[in-house]
């Protein structure tokens, strides 16, 4: 771990001993690591845990206050704030070199509203990696330019690649698995109990389930689950990142693979506060695939949290279809919108798409461990939905 915190810092963020280094996080998110990590450097660390936007001024007016270089945060925030504030019109930000976003992916447009409304000059550095690693497949670069909407480049060390569903590389630009075909310092070992440390039968189970999760193909390749491209190299930094969601949320209606990512970005550019009336603005969705014809295709869902007091019109429910048929394809046009009272998300601001699917599609609530939600309480509403939408595809046997 050590190795690589040290890499990721002071190798492909430049980090230095002068800097001060702030994460609005949770001591129980990896980025918590990743800034501790900032001491081996010798970097100031400040950690805000706290609600960032009950005020926006707050961490900017910190910013300014205690000379932040580097500013950790998530894509959820920076999403957030661009839709209530301009921390560029109230605060000077002269200290701020570095700007990093993670947990989810961040819009093409979010990109423009860090470099319009935050700072014109900052490395905007979206980070991925994970838990279980701790650590980066791909993010900041200091020596590299940053492309609007793309992750500047994979980790020195990292062999990451885009897999096809057959296991090779694929082109640039095209969707696939997520993998590292060759180890790394801090790959971890296996599921407690590790080999030597636990009971002969729980020791094997664990072990056949870290292969199950990381290595499907049974190859050393590790198969980290987010759907992703690799863009074409450009000016040497060997193939930026797009990330589209969870490859294991990968909608494949009429055979068509998509990331959910495709669907959201529209929403995101069309009916946010910013840019759609009240009646048409959608303040959260979330997209997942429930399987027709006896689970041999599968239709696309998009449910959609209005403001309060709005209801689902047809005119908007139409205008939505519309926008993902001229902006994506009609393939990407979700079979049925649903209005929902909420929408699920991790404690990290991440969208809960994989138990969503598993919920629609009749598991019990209790398949979910409610802990890792900010909002289970909003599940009930699928279980519910789930059986008027399955009894509209399940057709009775003759
Ligand atoms: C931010 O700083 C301004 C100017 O000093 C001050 O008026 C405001 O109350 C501060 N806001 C917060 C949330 O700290």
């Amino acid at each position: 771990m050590l190795i690589q915190s040290k890499k990721e810092l002071v190798i492909c963020g430049d980090l230095k001993p002068d800097d001060v280094f702030f994460y609005y996080t949770t001591t129980g998110w990896m980025m918590w690591n990743f800034l501790v990590s900032g001491l081996t450097v010798g970097c100031t660390l400040v950690l805000y845990d706290g609600s960032p936007l009950r005020d926006p001024a707050y961490l900017w007016n910190l910013t300014d206050e205690l000379g932040i270089t580097i500013f950790g945060t998530s894509a959820k925030y920076i999403d957030h704030l661009s839709k209530v504030y301009v921390p560029r019109d109230k605060h000077l930000l002269r200290s701020l070199r570095q700007i990093y976003s993670t947990g989810s992916p961040l819009a093409p447009a979010l990109y423009d509203y860090v470099y319009e409304s935050i700072h014109p000059k900052v490395l905007l550095g979206s980070i991925t990696g994970g838990s279980d690693i701790c650590s980066l497949f791909a993010g900041m670069c200091t020596a590299l330019p940053v492309y609007r909407g793309e992750i500047q480049c994979r980790m020195l060390g990292m062999a990451v690649e885009s897999y096809t569903p057959t296991g090779t590389v694929n082109e640039p630009g095209e969707a696939g698995e997520l993998v590292c075909t060759q180890p790394f310092p801090c790959m971890p070992l296996g599921f407690w109990p590790l080999p030597g440390y636990g009971e002969g039968e729980a020791e094997a189970a664990a072990q056949a389930r870290f292969q199950q999760s990381y290595f499907p193909d049974g190859s050393s390749v590790w198969y980290h689950g987010d759907h992703v491209a690799v863009t074409r190299s450009r000016a040497g930094n060997g193939g930026g990142m797009i990330m589209l969601g969870r490859s294991d949320g990968v909608l494949n209606p009429g055979g068509i693979r998509f990331g959910s990512s495709e669907i959201y970005d529209v929403i995101d550019t069309c009916f946010s506060a910013s840019t759609a009336s009240a009646d048409q603005t959608i303040i959260e969705c979330l997209a997942v695939g429930q399987p027709i014809d006896m689970g041999t295709d599968e239709r696309v869902l998009l449910f959609v949290k209005l403001l309060d007091g709005h209801v689902l019109s047809q005119e908007l429910e139409s205008k939505i279809k519309a926008e993902i048929r001229a902006r994506r394809t009609p393939r990407h046009v979700p079979a049925r919108i649903v209005q929902v009272s909420d929408v699920p998300y991790t404690l990290n601001g991440k969208r809960v798409e994989v138990p969503i699917k598993k919920i629609i599609n009749g598991a019990a609530i209790a398949s979910v461990n409610p802990a890792t939600l900010r909002n289970p309480e909003c599940l009930l509403e699928y279980t519910e939905l789930g059986k008027a939408l399955r009894a509209e595809v399940e057709k009775v046997p003759q």
